[in-house]
């Protein structure tokens, strides 16, 4: 193998020459340049094609792994030209479509093209494009949810069957074949060892300097071999920088030019920062006795406006010298880093808004010193999380009376996003805590219900709930113990009294019993939900 400088040397400096052929330096032009630039395997750049070309690599009824989490670092050009071609079956009256495999969401330009087009027969493990979504919950889309950290091996198992092929967006690739990854690592890995054929997309838009930024551990194994994984600090390098691929599977490289399509975070209003300062407060009571070091635990942080607002609380509230050993990165995280109160964070993607993404390529060495990329059958493995000693903050939809938590559907039956990696992090974690407000929908809905529509992270699994009206510590206590704090401390207050007479009724009706239910009224607030709009009794 010939070795690679990693880091700044030589995709920089060839990156910044133009070809001085006359002509040679319109936009287009310089900017297909740039990516030849970027394509250093002899017999990979004689690979190179359109993504329509590549795109005919793709038959129907395949499994198709491809390179995406939460919108970064999914392919930008060849899913669109297979909706195309999909489309174009589709008008001849042939049924085309695809098992669709990822590392979590995507954007419009895949799960939304594909979807739209007809072309995904199943889809897992987390999505949250609206097409897809609404095809999912029209039942036209078979969808399955599963925990982020589960995929990989679930592949290996041989659960999800034969990956016929991948196609993965990377950054560049080095002369001996190896692949600079891209915004996000997700199941790439995995993709490219298992799949029949490999598609490549190089993106001339993904910074260089993240080159050096990721850990590709290639030392996991299948039961009964497996072998303890050598990670004992958030920020440990375990693996290598690069992705390797076998040249001889890839069947197209593909040129891009488009950055990843990332959406904008609700500014923090004061539900948010009501929850933060909840949080911070009992962080704080926990370091107070002892339960909690100073720079507290490594912190996880899930998806979603919420998630995001608590960690500028979290800056807010004088915390230094942080970790955080979580899946994505968004704005709130990155600028805990900028700042220096997170002094190391692991992770498998970066998800940050437009204005994020510029901050993160302006100081792209600074965060290079302190930002692991992952594979997440490594950044929300269960080993590592429950030996770190995680702080697990998710979002969630609704939690009830007793603890349990529903993340990600409306009323029992309409998908939202998925369970995404906070099972991973909540069953494993030294903490789980689950945020929300207590009501959504301007006041229709209350997230504090007497039983939960859909159970994603049961009782057992879920420590703290936070609203902005407060914060339950279920930790040690029975079910209606658990009950009486999360009235008292979650509920608005224009549902407390009336989860207070459901509990008392409950108690009263169930004589004694260990969770007290009234089983023909516990859903009966969805039921109303569903019918009327509200949750409000009329
Ligand atoms: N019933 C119905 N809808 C509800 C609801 C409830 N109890 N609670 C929230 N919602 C709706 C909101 O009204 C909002 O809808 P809108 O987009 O139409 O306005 C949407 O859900 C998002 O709510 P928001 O309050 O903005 O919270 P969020 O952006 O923090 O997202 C989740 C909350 C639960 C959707 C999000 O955290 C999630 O997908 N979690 C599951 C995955 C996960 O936890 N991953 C963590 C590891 S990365």
């Amino acid at each position: 193998m010939q070795s690679w400088q990693p880091q700044t040397s030589r995709l920089y400096q060839t990156g910044a020459t133009l070809d001085k052929t006359p002509g040679r330096n319109r936009p287009e032009i310089a900017r297909e340049q740039q990516v030849e630039q970027r394509i250093h395997h002899a017999g990979l750049a004689g690979k190179i094609m359109s993504a329509e070309e590549a795109a005919t690599h793709i038959q129907p009824g395949m499994t198709v792994g491809m390179s995406g989490f939460t919108g970064s670092g999914y392919p930008k050009a060849v899913p669109l030209a297979l909706a195309g071609r999909i489309e174009a079956a589709q008008g001849r009256g042939e049924k085309f479509a695809l098992r669709v495999l990822t590392g979590a969401s995507t954007a419009p330009e895949l799960d939304g093209a594909l979807a739209k087009a007809g072309g995904i027969d199943f889809r897992l493990p987390y999505q949250s494009d609206p097409e897809l979504r609404a095809r999912i919950n029209r039942g036209e889309i078979d969808y399955m949810d599963v925990h982020l950290g589960q995929v990989a091996q679930y592949t290996w198992f041989g659960f999800l069957g034969k990956i016929d092929l991948a196609v993965v967006e990377v950054a560049g690739i080095l002369p001996d074949g190896r692949l600079i990854p891209s915004t996000s690592i997700g199941n790439n890995k995995t993709w490219l060892d298992l799949a029949d054929k490999v598609i490549l997309e190089v993106n001339s838009t993904q910074p260089l300097g993240l080159d050096g930024m990721h850990d590709i551990y290639y030392g996991t194994a299948l039961p009964p071999n497996r072998q303890p994984i050598p990670l004992t600090q958030a920020g440990d390098h375990i693996g290598e920088p690069y992705l390797r691929v076998d040249p001889a599977k890839v069947v197209a490289v593909v040129k891009t030019h488009a950055p990843d399509r990332l959406g904008r975070f609700t500014p923090p209003d004061e539900t948010s920062q009501r929850i933060a300062g909840h949080l911070v407060e009992f962080l704080k009571h926990e370091i107070r006795m002892g339960r909690l070091p100073e720079n507290l635990l490594p912190l996880q942080s899930g998806v979603g406006n919420i998630a995001n607002a608590v960690l500028g609380g979290l800056r807010d509230g004088g915390f230094s010298n942080l970790t955080a050993f979580t899946e994505v990165i968004q704005d709130g995280m990155l600028d805990l880093i900028r700042t220096d109160t997170i002094r190391m964070a692991s992770a498998t993607a970066l998800s940050l808004s437009p204005e994020g993404v510029q901050e993160f390529a302006r100081n792209i060495d600074h965060y290079r010193e302190r930002i692991v990329l992952r594979p997440q059958e490594i950044s929300n493995h269960a080993e590592l999380v429950r030996r770190l000693g995680c702080i697990g903050i998710n979002g969630m939809v609704e939690a009830d009376l007793y603890g349990n938590v529903n993340s990600t559907h409306v009323a029992g039956t309409s998908i939202i996003n998925g369970i995404g990696g906070s099972g991973d992090f909540a069953r494993n974690g030294f903490l789980s805590c689950f945020v929300t407000p207590s009501t959504a929908k301007n006041g229709a809905i209350s997230c504090i219900v007497p039983m939960v529509s859909h159970v994603d992270h049961t009782e057992h699994d879920v420590c703290i709930i936070v609203t902005e009206q407060g914060l339950a510590d279920l930790r040690g206590l029975s079910p209606k113990q658990r009950a009486r704090t999360v009235i008292a401390n979650c509920a608005h207050p224009d549902y407390r009294p009336l989860l207070q007479d459901y509990f008392d009724r409950a108690c009263r009706d169930s004589k004694g019993k260990h969770t007290p239910h009234l089983l023909g009224e516990a859903l009966s607030w969805h039921e109303r939900l569903v019918e009327q709009g509200s949750m409000r009794p009329n």
